[in-house]
């Protein structure tokens, strides 16, 4: 795991889309991961960006959507399958058509969770998997304790990540409890893991991920076992010096 310290939020934004810009350029059919959140607004931004500056091939692009609320459909102002539209799609001209859906209003929602875990294996893997982390430790909707073998799957949110979630839909409305999420099995193999950090609201998560034991009580600890794992901080979210220990190589931006 390689941990990377930008100076502020905006570096941090500016290295994550320099790195999945050139990824891109390298590989224009990746199969690519994508998160919502806060924390990814600025990584977005900054990846439409280069991209009117130095237009890339994303024509090829295979998205997977990392989660979705249960029952919330494609319409809905609140899912995140709007967000990852109006946030990295619309801006840099992806067609609707390359994104692989978790869909929230699907009949049969465990059936097509089977099918975006096909998806994945017909497009021999993910490339670059571009992950939050949660304030629980989990990655996309995997609660602790996780299994790092977790398929994609439908699966119930802890209290505290509903109300964590409650600030992006507006007072006294009715979070959804489920979510569909991608597994750890697929986050885990994707060829490169890069997980964005920001803000002191992140800082003990951090801190118990970087120098903590691997526990499913922490799933993104899982990630220290993984390869190819780049966790890109800002400064507030790790104020100290970066460790010296084991598989933890440390730069400066
Ligand atoms: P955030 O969410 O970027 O809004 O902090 C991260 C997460 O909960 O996975």
């Amino acid at each position: 795991m390689r941990l990377i310290v930008a100076q502020d939020y905006n570096a941090m934004s500016r290295r994550a889309a320099q790195m999945v810009a050139k990824l891109v350029r390298a590989k224009p059919e990746a199969a690519i991961m994508v998160p919502t959140g806060d924390t990814p607004r600025g990584f977005y931004a900054e990846l439409a960006a280069i991209h009117r500056r130095d237009e890339f091939d994303v024509s090829r692009l295979r998205v997977f959507q990392l989660d979705e609320y249960l029952g919330v459909g494609a319409r809905d102002p609140n899912s995140f399958q709007t967000w990852i539209t109006r946030a990295f799609l619309d801006p840099l001209g992806i067609a609707a058509s390359r994104l692989v859906r978790l869909p929230g209003d699907a009949d049969d929602a465990a059936a097509a969770c089977r099918a975006y875990d096909e998806r994945m294996r017909s497009a021999g893997g993910c490339d670059i998997a571009v992950l939050g982390l949660g304030w629980n430790g989990h990655l996309g909707f995997n609660e602790p304790p996780a299994d790092p073998a977790s398929p994609t799957r439908v699966v119930a949110l802890s209290a505290e990540t509903v109300a964590s979630n409650g600030r992006y839909w507006g007072a006294g409305a009715r979070v959804p409890n489920q979510a569909l999420t991608c597994g750890m099995a697929n986050i885990l193999a994707a060829r490169h893991k890069l997980v964005l950090v920001s803000g002191e609201r992140k800082r003990e998560i951090l801190r118990r991920v970087v120098t903590g034991p691997v526990s499913p009580e922490t799933p993104a600890t899982y990630l220290k076992a993984s390869d190819q794992v780049t966790v890109l901080a800002d400064a507030a979210a790790w104020p100290w010096p970066v460790p010296e220990q084991d598989k933890v190589a440390a730069d400066r931006v």
